[in-house]
């Protein structure tokens, strides 16, 4: 199965210059959908993870099935003002913008082995905050997973170090 074909591209949005990779076709097709999380589990498997933090909002939707297909636990970051208990915080820089991510301070104890799961590496501005979150509490951060990367934003350059895997690259 083709997981691309599931994927659309919206030219322009959400502001010009952005084409813009829409899973919602994906996500709404139950056997692309089980393939999605099934390649992503794939990836894992064998890594022994405790926890999978997915970073909101579209971290959420991919990360929770595959915390449950692994039997993990999973650890929500939010953007600021979401999370009621005491927080860790992190500013970051988006494709488009800016933001600050939030995490429970009791979310992950030292030497939790994480993998942080989103739906796509862009500049990967959002996973070095997810990731700073992480290392902040202790956690160790054995694998970072994305259904999509943009390669051509040379991410991996940000994240070396870290074991990445993407599903559906794009080149351009
Ligand atoms: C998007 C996407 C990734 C991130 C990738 O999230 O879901 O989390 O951007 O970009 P980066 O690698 O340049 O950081 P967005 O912040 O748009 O919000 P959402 O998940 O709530 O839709
Ligand atoms: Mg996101």
């Amino acid at each position: 199965m083709d997981l691309k074909e599931a994927i659309r591209e919206v030219e322009g949005f959400p502001k010009e210059g952005i084409n813009f990779k829409d899973i919602t076709p994906l996500l709404k097709d139950g056997k692309a959908f089980r393939n999605a999380i099934d390649a992503i589990v794939n990836n894992i498997k064998n890594k022994d993870i405790d926890i999978v933090v997915g970073p909101e909002a579209r971290g959420f939707l991919l990360g929770a099935p595959v915390a449950y297909a692994i039997g993990a636990g999973f650890v929500p970051v939010r953007k600021p003002g979401k999370l009621p208990w005491e927080t860790e915080s992190y500013d970051y820089d988006l494709e488009y913008g800016e933001d600050s991510l939030e995490i429970h301070k009791d979310a992950i104890h030292p030497g939790t082995k994480v993998a942080i799961v989103d739906d796509l590496l862009a500049t990967g501005g959002t996973t070095k905050a997810v990731i700073e979150l992480i290392e902040k509490l202790g956690g160790e951060v054995v694998a970072v997973e994305y259904l999509i990367e943009l390669e051509f934003l040379n991410a991996r350059e940000l994240l070396k170090g870290y074991a990445v895997d993407s599903v559906i690259k794009y080149n351009d």
